[in-house]
Protein backbone atom coordinates (compact mmCIF):
# COMPACT_ATOMS: atom_id res chain seq x y z
CA UNK A 1 0.00 0.00 0.00
CA UNK A 2 1.44 3.21 -0.81
CA UNK A 3 2.05 5.92 2.00
CA UNK A 4 -0.58 7.96 0.80
CA UNK A 5 -3.44 5.65 0.58
CA UNK A 6 -2.33 4.09 4.14
CA UNK A 7 -1.96 7.72 5.66
CA UNK A 8 -5.81 8.72 4.06
CA UNK A 9 -7.38 5.00 5.63
CA UNK A 10 -6.00 6.11 9.06
CA UNK A 11 -7.60 9.20 8.74
CA UNK A 12 -4.86 11.56 8.78
CA UNK A 13 -6.49 13.75 5.50
CA UNK A 14 -8.00 12.88 2.38
CA UNK A 15 -5.38 12.32 -0.14
CA UNK A 16 -5.02 14.87 -1.40
CA UNK A 17 -4.55 16.48 2.37
CA UNK A 18 -2.21 13.83 2.75
CA UNK A 19 -0.11 14.52 -0.07
CA UNK A 20 0.07 18.00 1.11
CA UNK A 21 1.46 16.85 4.82
CA UNK A 22 3.72 14.45 2.69
CA UNK A 23 5.17 17.78 1.05
CA UNK A 24 5.31 19.50 3.68
CA UNK A 25 8.04 17.60 5.86
CA UNK A 26 5.09 15.79 8.08
CA UNK A 27 5.98 12.35 7.51
CA UNK A 28 9.35 11.06 8.39
CA UNK A 29 11.03 7.68 9.46
CA UNK A 30 12.28 7.21 13.15
CA UNK A 31 15.36 8.79 12.10
CA UNK A 32 13.96 12.09 11.43
CA UNK A 33 14.45 11.27 7.01
CA UNK A 34 11.45 13.01 5.71
CA UNK A 35 9.70 10.27 3.60
CA UNK A 36 7.90 11.20 -0.16
CA UNK A 37 5.43 9.45 -1.78
CA UNK A 38 6.98 6.61 -2.78
CA UNK A 39 8.49 6.04 0.35
CA UNK A 40 6.95 3.07 2.10
CA UNK A 41 8.91 1.77 5.05
CA UNK A 42 7.80 -0.24 8.05
CA UNK A 43 4.67 0.44 9.89
CA UNK A 44 6.38 1.33 13.00
CA UNK A 45 9.19 3.29 11.86
CA UNK A 46 7.07 5.71 10.49
CA UNK A 47 6.47 9.18 12.43
CA UNK A 48 3.63 11.87 11.86
CA UNK A 49 5.07 15.20 13.04
CA UNK A 50 7.56 13.07 15.48
CA UNK A 51 4.78 11.02 16.66
CA UNK A 52 4.43 7.00 16.03
CA UNK A 53 1.49 6.31 13.23
CA UNK A 54 -1.66 5.08 14.74
CA UNK A 55 -1.82 1.74 15.09
CA UNK A 56 -2.67 -0.56 11.42
CA UNK A 57 -5.89 -2.59 10.49
CA UNK A 58 -7.04 -4.94 12.48
CA UNK A 59 -7.55 -2.34 15.41
CA UNK A 60 -9.32 -3.84 18.32
CA UNK A 61 -10.25 -1.64 21.06
CA UNK A 62 -12.17 -1.80 24.29
CA UNK A 63 -14.09 1.11 25.57
CA UNK A 64 -15.64 1.66 29.16
CA UNK A 65 -18.39 2.88 27.61
CA UNK A 66 -20.01 5.41 30.74
CA UNK A 67 -23.70 6.11 30.39
CA UNK A 68 -25.11 8.84 28.32
CA UNK A 69 -22.76 7.97 25.26
CA UNK A 70 -24.64 6.32 21.79
CA UNK A 71 -22.72 3.79 19.36
CA UNK A 72 -23.27 5.19 16.47
CA UNK A 73 -21.64 8.58 15.32
CA UNK A 74 -24.40 9.77 13.25
CA UNK A 75 -26.85 10.09 16.81
CA UNK A 76 -26.83 13.36 18.02
CA UNK A 77 -25.40 14.57 21.44
CA UNK A 78 -22.54 12.35 22.86
CA UNK A 79 -21.60 9.58 21.18
CA UNK A 80 -19.17 7.03 21.92
CA UNK A 81 -16.31 8.28 19.09
CA UNK A 82 -15.82 11.68 21.31
CA UNK A 83 -14.27 9.07 24.10
CA UNK A 84 -11.32 8.16 21.36
CA UNK A 85 -8.65 10.22 19.29
CA UNK A 86 -10.79 11.57 16.16
CA UNK A 87 -9.17 10.33 13.74
CA UNK A 88 -10.05 6.82 14.28
CA UNK A 89 -14.22 8.11 13.06
CA UNK A 90 -12.32 8.59 9.68
CA UNK A 91 -10.52 5.45 9.44
CA UNK A 92 -11.19 3.00 6.08
CA UNK A 93 -12.17 0.31 6.81
CA UNK A 94 -14.35 2.14 9.36
CA UNK A 95 -14.18 1.76 12.62
CA UNK A 96 -17.68 -0.01 14.44
CA UNK A 97 -18.73 -0.87 17.64
CA UNK A 98 -19.03 -4.47 18.05
CA UNK A 99 -22.27 -5.00 19.22
CA UNK A 100 -23.94 -1.67 20.21
CA UNK A 101 -24.98 -0.88 24.01
CA UNK A 102 -27.80 1.39 24.29
CA UNK A 103 -27.30 5.04 25.90
CA UNK A 104 -27.81 4.16 29.48
CA UNK A 105 -25.90 1.02 29.56
CA UNK A 106 -22.32 1.13 30.67
CA UNK A 107 -19.70 -1.18 30.47
CA UNK A 108 -17.23 -3.64 28.22
CA UNK A 109 -17.55 -2.42 24.53
CA UNK A 110 -15.16 -3.63 21.70
CA UNK A 111 -14.88 -2.15 18.92
CA UNK A 112 -12.98 -2.95 15.51
CA UNK A 113 -12.43 -1.89 11.94
CA UNK A 114 -12.12 -6.15 10.90
CA UNK A 115 -15.86 -7.16 9.72
CA UNK A 116 -15.05 -10.42 9.98
CA UNK A 117 -13.85 -10.71 13.77
CA UNK A 118 -17.09 -8.68 14.22
CA UNK A 119 -19.02 -11.26 13.03
CA UNK A 120 -17.43 -14.33 14.55
CA UNK A 121 -18.16 -12.24 18.07
CA UNK A 122 -21.71 -10.97 17.48
CA UNK A 123 -22.78 -13.69 15.53
CA UNK A 124 -25.59 -15.78 17.86
CA UNK A 125 -23.74 -19.45 17.14
CA UNK A 126 -20.53 -17.62 18.23
CA UNK A 127 -19.16 -19.08 21.73
CA UNK A 128 -18.72 -15.24 22.92
CA UNK A 129 -21.22 -14.95 25.52
CA UNK A 130 -22.00 -11.39 26.38
CA UNK A 131 -22.63 -11.24 30.48
CA UNK A 132 -24.67 -7.94 31.88
CA UNK A 133 -25.20 -6.80 35.40
CA UNK A 134 -28.69 -5.88 35.95
CA UNK A 135 -30.06 -3.87 39.09
CA UNK A 136 -33.45 -4.06 39.43
CA UNK A 137 -36.70 -1.60 40.35
CA UNK A 138 -38.02 -4.83 42.17
CA UNK A 139 -36.87 -8.04 43.97
CA UNK A 140 -36.46 -11.41 41.91
CA UNK A 141 -39.25 -13.61 42.50
CA UNK A 142 -37.27 -16.94 41.33
CA UNK A 143 -39.79 -17.64 38.49
CA UNK A 144 -37.08 -15.51 36.09
CA UNK A 145 -34.56 -17.92 35.96
CA UNK A 146 -36.46 -20.77 34.17
CA UNK A 147 -38.22 -18.05 31.92
CA UNK A 148 -34.88 -16.80 30.32
CA UNK A 149 -33.41 -20.33 30.08
CA UNK A 150 -36.21 -22.20 28.28
CA UNK A 151 -36.12 -20.96 24.76
CA UNK A 152 -39.40 -19.71 24.14
CA UNK A 153 -39.04 -16.90 25.65
CA UNK A 154 -41.16 -13.84 23.30
CA UNK A 155 -40.44 -11.07 23.36
CA UNK A 156 -43.35 -8.02 22.37
CA UNK A 157 -44.03 -7.52 19.04
CA UNK A 158 -41.66 -10.33 17.85
CA UNK A 159 -42.15 -13.89 16.00
CA UNK A 160 -38.79 -16.04 16.74
CA UNK A 161 -38.53 -16.42 20.84
CA UNK A 162 -35.21 -16.02 22.51
CA UNK A 163 -32.24 -18.24 22.46
CA UNK A 164 -31.53 -19.50 26.10
CA UNK A 165 -30.09 -16.84 28.23
CA UNK A 166 -28.67 -17.62 32.11
CA UNK A 167 -29.64 -15.62 34.69
CA UNK A 168 -27.76 -15.79 38.09
CA UNK A 169 -29.26 -13.99 40.91
CA UNK A 170 -26.76 -11.81 42.79
CA UNK A 171 -29.14 -10.16 45.09
CA UNK A 172 -32.86 -9.58 45.78
CA UNK A 173 -32.88 -6.66 43.13
CA UNK A 174 -29.41 -7.50 40.99
CA UNK A 175 -29.04 -10.38 38.42
CA UNK A 176 -26.13 -11.29 35.56
CA UNK A 177 -27.53 -12.17 32.60
CA UNK A 178 -25.55 -14.11 30.13
CA UNK A 179 -27.01 -13.84 26.53
CA UNK A 180 -25.71 -15.35 23.10
CA UNK A 181 -27.61 -12.82 21.35
CA UNK A 182 -28.19 -8.92 20.85
CA UNK A 183 -32.00 -8.21 20.23
CA UNK A 184 -32.94 -4.20 20.27
CA UNK A 185 -33.01 -3.70 24.26
CA UNK A 186 -32.97 -7.06 25.29
CA UNK A 187 -32.01 -7.12 28.83
CA UNK A 188 -34.76 -4.56 29.92
CA UNK A 189 -37.34 -5.80 27.49
CA UNK A 190 -36.86 -9.32 29.41
CA UNK A 191 -37.30 -8.04 32.66
CA UNK A 192 -39.66 -5.55 31.29
CA UNK A 193 -41.68 -8.75 30.04
CA UNK A 194 -41.15 -10.60 33.63
CA UNK A 195 -42.63 -7.88 35.41
CA UNK A 196 -39.84 -5.76 36.50
CA UNK A 197 -37.48 -2.69 35.50
CA UNK A 198 -34.32 -2.29 34.81
CA UNK A 199 -32.86 0.24 36.72
CA UNK A 200 -28.49 0.13 35.88
CA UNK A 201 -27.32 -2.44 32.90
CA UNK A 202 -23.62 -3.18 32.63
CA UNK A 203 -21.90 -5.30 29.82
CA UNK A 204 -19.14 -7.02 32.77
CA UNK A 205 -17.66 -9.44 29.53
CA UNK A 206 -17.59 -10.86 26.20
CA UNK A 207 -16.37 -14.10 25.98
CA UNK A 208 -13.82 -15.14 28.29
CA UNK A 209 -12.91 -10.78 28.20
CA UNK A 210 -13.88 -9.57 31.50
CA UNK A 211 -13.84 -5.53 31.48
CA UNK A 212 -10.62 -4.99 33.38
CA UNK A 213 -10.78 -3.39 37.04
CA UNK A 214 -8.13 -1.10 36.04
CA UNK A 215 -10.58 0.80 32.90
CA UNK A 216 -12.08 3.44 34.42
CA UNK A 217 -15.40 4.72 33.00
CA UNK A 218 -14.66 6.56 29.64
CA UNK A 219 -10.96 5.01 28.95
CA UNK A 220 -9.97 3.16 26.05
CA UNK A 221 -6.93 0.44 25.30
CA UNK A 222 -5.85 -1.77 22.58
CA UNK A 223 -6.54 -5.34 23.55
CA UNK A 224 -3.06 -7.46 24.48
CA UNK A 225 -2.87 -10.39 22.49
CA UNK A 226 -3.47 -12.48 25.40
CA UNK A 227 -7.27 -10.57 26.06
CA UNK A 228 -7.97 -10.56 22.31
CA UNK A 229 -7.63 -14.29 22.47
CA UNK A 230 -9.14 -14.79 25.77
CA UNK A 231 -12.43 -13.45 23.90
CA UNK A 232 -13.30 -16.34 22.49
CA UNK A 233 -11.65 -19.03 24.77
CA UNK A 234 -11.44 -19.19 29.01
CA UNK A 235 -14.81 -19.21 29.19
CA UNK A 236 -16.20 -19.39 33.11
CA UNK A 237 -18.94 -20.36 34.42
CA UNK A 238 -20.98 -17.06 33.81
CA UNK A 239 -20.10 -17.85 29.91
CA UNK A 240 -20.16 -21.07 29.36
CA UNK A 241 -22.43 -22.03 26.36
CA UNK A 242 -25.48 -22.07 26.92
CA UNK A 243 -26.95 -23.54 23.84
CA UNK A 244 -25.18 -26.52 21.57
CA UNK A 245 -22.61 -24.92 19.40
CA UNK A 246 -23.54 -26.79 15.47
N1 LIG B 1 -29.64 -5.33 26.59
C1 LIG B 1 -30.21 -4.11 26.76
O1 LIG B 1 -31.38 -4.01 27.12
N2 LIG B 1 -29.46 -3.03 26.52
C2 LIG B 1 -28.15 -3.08 26.15
O2 LIG B 1 -27.52 -2.04 25.96
C3 LIG B 1 -27.58 -4.35 25.99
C4 LIG B 1 -28.33 -5.46 26.22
Amino acid sequence: MKLVKLLANLGYGSRKEVQRLIRAGAITDDQGNVLDEGDFPPHATIRFRGDPLDPPFPLLLMLHKPDGYTCSADDPGATIFDLLPPRFALRNPLLSPVGRLDKDTTGLLLLTDDGQLLHKIIHPKSACLKVYRADLDRPLDGHEAGWFASGEMLLKSESKPLLPARLEAKGPKQALVTLHEGRYHQVRRMFAAAGNHVLALKRIAIGGLRLPDDLAEGEWRSLTADERAGIFSGSTAATRPLVPEE
